[in-house]
């Protein structure tokens, strides 16, 4: 193996990404007096966090009665009693403290008349426990809250003593023989140099994988890197079944039109014009929570009430809002139908189609971020060393469907929890255990071999399959057929990549090298999502069975743990879901029917 020169650093902390969640525990980490690097293969306000767009939730009562306890009962029906309650618990109360801090950094929240922060009413989101009106719960920016926040937090980084290690790409963990972390293995992609970052902590804030599927909301850089490592390192993954389609991606292009154009009033019609949420869910209508919105939409089209040529997409209507409260409230979704749909949302209505969106699944983790694994019958056992956070995490406060706006919220929330554990945890300028000489090995050798890699088909190829595949067969309705054929159909794209060809042999700018080893990372995760699908044999929140269209808590209320090994082998084996709370300020929502 050739020698590749490896620059080296020693930091208390190392955070990958550079999103909310990541930008968030870096300058949390740096304040508790922690030496911080943040290493990100893009600048950190190109990061996918800028793309959200609704708004996050917090239970302030700025527009109506609300109460972070309504919050907390919200999210467990809409994980449909797979999240783990104390850390929904944890979440929600943590939320109003969280906004408040983000509104003192400077996130230029949309306002109401006596200057409080905007909430408006998002899927799922309602009072009196599901007994009372909708809640106006979601504190937006206009309809770019993503980019407010993301923008601020990088500001706030920059006041904080953390190092920025821009364009880098994390290539593989750092593991000690005993299964602790040591740190990660970068590649600076302008120099094509290896950076090994010796850490007492390492924090996973990579985000979610979606582009593991053909058509999502999500950015091209979302390759799940974080999984892809973890599952390298030979640790599982939870609850990858769980894969969000959002309702309204634009049809054809696939770009998000924010839930928050329902919550301002738009309504989903079919073909005959029909406002058909009516009949899936009386109470709250257009404003069911995401599941079920995209089953519904899926069934009207199935049913032949889709529109357009082929009768394949639905329609959202905001005309009626008026173009006062589409100047205010939602201008950015009105450009990009314009551009991306060519309607003009003051006179038509937008074509949309359900859009993978959101992995609720993720690197498995307590509510202090710290990773946990399935050791020696203890389920909940932490990795020493390793963290993550934000949507490359599965706390589980999402459990089997996030609510809408409860995702930004997640990344602030746990991004700050981290850095408050790692501060009990971590000796600020504490010794680094000792690495053995050949620790990074094993990482180099991978990127010697992908880097030469000489077999016959091009990266793209092996992507573009993959991605049609998930995207057929692991879908918003699923049978065991599809499923069974899917798996195999994965499995055999997960084998071709021995047969991957690398064009670019140089190290510098190599985007040919970076997209293989992101392909490698998605492979592993689709692979995981759809033997995890086809061994859950119910229906639960974003996981539509149609051979087993019931809940089954007996046998399911459970997390499944799927790991993956370098040949595609895989293992499935479970963690209970956490019916406990950490105080007694709420009660355990016990499972029942969740009907809207
Ligand atoms: O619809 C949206 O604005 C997306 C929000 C979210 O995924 O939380």
């Amino acid at each position: 193996m050739p020698a590749y020169k490896i620059h080296e650093h020693s930091f208390d902390m190392v955070v990958v990404g550079a999103g909310g969640a990541g930008l968030r525990a870096t300058f949390g980490l740096a304040q508790k007096g922690l030496k911080t690097a943040c290493i990100t293969k893009v600048f950190p306000t190109r990061s996918h966090t800028v793309a959200a767009q609704g708004g996050v939730a917090a239970a302030l009562a700025n527009m109506g009665e609300d109460d972070w306890r309504y919050h907390y009962f919200d999210t467990i029906k809409g994980s449909d009693w797979l999240g783990d309650q104390d850390a929904i618990e944890y979440m929600c109360k943590e939320a109003i403290p969280a906004i408040v801090e983000l509104e003192h950094y400077g996130v230029p929240f949309s306002r109401t008349d006596d200057g409080r922060i905007y909430q408006r009413p998002f899927g799922g989101m309602t009072t009196r426990y599901g007994e009372g009106p909708p809640a106006q719960r979601t504190c937006a920016a206009a309809d770019r809250t993503g980019h407010a926040i993301l923008h601020t937090l990088y500001q706030q980084s920059l006041a904080h003593d953390a190092q920025f290690f821009i364009e880098y790409f994390a290539l593989d963990l750092i593991m000690d023989a005993d299964g602790s972390c040591r740190g990660v293995l970068a590649l600076d992609l302008s120099t094509g140099e290896l950076h090994l970052f010796k850490a007492q902590g390492t924090v996973l804030a990579t985000g979610g994988y979606g582009r593991a599927y053909f058509s999502a909301t999500s950015a091209h850089t979302c390759t799940g890197d974080g999984g892809g490592m973890v599952l390298r390192a030979g640790l599982s993954l939870q609850d990858m079944e769980f894969v969000q389609f959002h309702p309204t991606g634009i049809y054809g292009a696939g770009c998000l039109i924010t839930e928050g154009v329902r919550g301002e009033g738009g309504i989903l019609r079919n073909s005959n014009g029909e406002r058909f949420m009516e009949r899936y869910a009386p109470s709250v209508k257009d404003l069911a929570p995401r599941d079920m919105v995209s089953r519904s939409m899926t069934i009207e089209i199935r049913e032949g009430r889709g529109v357009g040529e082929h009768k394949d997409h639905i329609l959202l209507d905001l005309t009626h809002l008026g173009p006062e409260v589409i100047h205010e409230k939602l201008p950015g979704i009105a450009e990009s139908a314009r551009i991306f749909a060519g309607v003009d949302v003051e006179k038509e209505p937008i074509p949309v189609i359900p859009t993978v969106h959101y992995n609720m699944g993720g690197i498995p983790t307590n509510y202090h971020g710290e990773v946990v694994q399935l050791k020696n019958g203890n389920p909940d056992e932490v990795v020493p060393g390793l963290y993550a956070i934000g949507e490359a995490a599965c706390v589980s406060v999402h459990g089997a469907n996030r609510l809408g706006s409860n995702s930004l919220l997640d990344l602030v929330v746990f991004g700050r929890a981290v850095a408050n554990r790692a501060a009990e945890t971590v000796k600020a300028d504490g010794a680094q255990a000792r690495l053995a000489g050949d620790a990074c090995d094993e990482a180099i050798a991978r990127l010697d071999k992908l880097r030469n890699a000489n077999g016959d088909t091009p990266t793209a190829v092996i992507r573009d399959k993959m991605q049609r595949t998930m995207q057929a067969d692991a879908a918003v309705f699923r049978t065991g057929e599809t499923l069974a054929d899917g798996v195999r159909k994965i499995r055999e794209i997960h084998a071709s990549f021995a047969d991957v060809k690398v064009s670019d042999r140089s190290l510098v700018w190599n985007s040919d090298l970076v997209e293989t080893y992101e392909l490698s990372n998605l492979l592993g995760q689709a692979l995981a999502t759809i033997v995890s699908a086809e061994n859950r044999t119910e229906s639960r929140g974003a996981h539509a069975r149609e051979d087993f269209p019931e809940r089954d808590d007996a046998q399911w209320q459970k997390h499944t743990l799927c790991s993956v090994a370098e040949d595609g082998t895989t293992h499935i084996d479970y963690r209970p879901v956490h019916m406990y709370t950490l105080t007694d300020d709420v009660e355990v929502v016990p499972p029942k029917k969740r009907v809207y």
